[in-house]
């Protein structure tokens, strides 16, 4: 029936009427928050192209995690920039490397808190690249130990789940395997199942120290044309024991973000990545745009595509303003 029995705008009149029908509603539980560990003590450094974010000793990114869990968020996302990078990536896998002896830390400090772990290598190796390198691209099958060692020792740290980034085909099934033959089998697996070849990771890598010294990311990440091939990626991640899949960048893909969503009865997460960040954060620092406002339009529009977990920089702020 249309106008004028149908008028729209009856529910839309005062604040209580819009919360009442509001269909989407963010909880400081949807987030995880990154953080980018180095090794040292009482460091704090800010990475330039976003403000705010800093690279951090264990002892400071244990205050930050007794502040995540105040404010009620999901968990933190941990990733770590080595003293030394080689071509074996061996940082990744080191029983006492800085994201193992980070969870323990954390773990000692925030023992209620959750802690995700990124299972990559690229901030481990010599060349920035993903994986074990063999005649000039990244080997897949040989790569697979090393994810498994290191998702791991992480397990063995004590991280609650593991995030594998790599996007190497099998890696989930190689982890899966691992932790549960070595009794972590309660230890989850969150897959960044369609992860984009993105231009959007370009503040991540001054973070993380991790561009790659030659070539690119393309011959393993995905092409951002596709979605159909999102969904291969993530059946098949699902199908080798995937407990959560991820969808990463997350604004420019929130058409994935639903697919997924509407495909895959698991949990979906999304990695609001560090360049969809940098670019609020300027056009906020140029007066152009209300941070407050982009930032929850931002975070609501990715829940509203259905991932219920938000990997974002902005959980600290976004928490703060709902509480
Ligand atoms: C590592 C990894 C990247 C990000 C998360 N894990 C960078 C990349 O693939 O180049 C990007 C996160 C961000 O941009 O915030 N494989």
């Amino acid at each position: 029936m249309p106008f004028p029995i149908h008028r729209p705008r009856r529910l839309r009149r005062t604040e209580a009427v819009r919360s009442l029908v509001r269909e989407t509603q963010l909880q400081p539980s949807n987030f995880v928050y990154p953080l980018f560990l180095v090794p040292g003590e009482g460091r704090r450094k800010e990475i330039s192209s976003m403000p705010g974010i800093y690279q951090l000793s264990i002892d400071e990114a244990v205050k930050e995690c007794e502040e995540a869990k105040k404010l009620g968020l999901g968990g933190v996302l941990l990733f770590g920039i080595p003293e030394h990078k080689d071509e074996e990536a061996s940082g990744a896998y080191d029983a006492h490397g800085i994201v193992q002896d980070g969870v323990r830390a954390i773990k000692r400090a925030v023992p209620e808190l959750l802690v995700v772990t990124d299972v990559c290598n690229c901030e481990y190796t010599s060349h920035g690249h993903c994986g074990k390198i063999v005649n000039g691209d990244v080997d897949n099958d040989a790569t697979l130990g090393w994810l498994a060692a290191t998702a791991l020792s992480h397990a063995r740290a004590g991280a609650d789940i593991v995030a594998p980034s790599d996007m190497m085909d099998g890696r989930v099934d190689a982890i899966r395997t691992t932790l549960d033959e070595e009794g972590f089998d309660q230890t989850a697996i969150m897959a960044y199942s369609a992860k984009y070849a993105s231009g959007f990771y370009g503040p991540f890598r001054e973070a993380a120290e991790c561009a790659p010294q030659f070539g690119d990311r393309r011959s393993y990440q995905m092409d951002p044309a596709n979605s159909r091939e999102a969904l291969k990626e993530m059946q098949l991640d699902y199908e080798e024991g995937a407990d959560i899949l991820m969808v990463k960048p997350a604004l420019a893909y929130l058409d994935i973000i639903a697919a997924a969503y509407q495909s895959f009865d698991v949990p979906i997460a999304a990695y609001q990545v560090s360049g969809e960040f940098s670019m609020i954060m300027a056009a906020v620092q140029n007066g152009w745009i209300d941070k407050d406002r982009v930032m929850m339009e931002t975070l609501t529009s990715i829940k509203r595509a259905g991932a219920s977990i938000i990997a974002t920089y902005f959980a600290k702020d976004a928490a703060r303003l709902i509480s």
